[in-house]
């Protein structure tokens, strides 16, 4: 298994409510998987992807990358997974001219 999210919840506190970005949400993937993660503007993906991708935390829950607790890594350990196995291609990407292709 490549990565596991288990109970996952994310929220932002909005005039003393609890407003859930993520609400219990469970996924598996294996190794070699190609998966789209669809839904409509404002379901979350974003938050979900940032969240899979280590670029933001989550408030409740577990995720295992290969076999690692991401819940528990310090900040150091963790940004080392994701620089070792982690690609992004975001929405607004900025791309440099001054820069090769493998260097953006
Ligand atoms: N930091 C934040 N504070 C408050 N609301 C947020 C924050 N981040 C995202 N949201 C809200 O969470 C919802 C999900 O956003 P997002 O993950 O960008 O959705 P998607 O990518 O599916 O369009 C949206 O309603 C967005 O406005
Ligand atoms: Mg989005």
């Amino acid at each position: 298994m490549l990565l596991q999210l288990r109970n996952i919840f994310k929220w932002v506190q909005q005039g003393g409510q609890r407003v859930f970005l993520l609400k219990d949400i469970n996924l598996e993937v294996q190794e070699g998987e190609f998966i789209s993660i669809m839904g409509p503007s404002g379901s979350g993906k974003s938050t979900l992807l940032n969240v899979i991708g280590m670029l933001d935390t989550f408030d409740e829950g577990e995720y295992d990358f290969l076999s690692e607790s991401v819940h528990t890594l310090k900040e150091k350990h963790r940004s080392n997974l994701y620089k070792e196995y982690i690609g992004f291609v975001f929405q607004s990407y900025h791309l440099l001219d001054d820069l090769t292709v493998e260097e953006n």
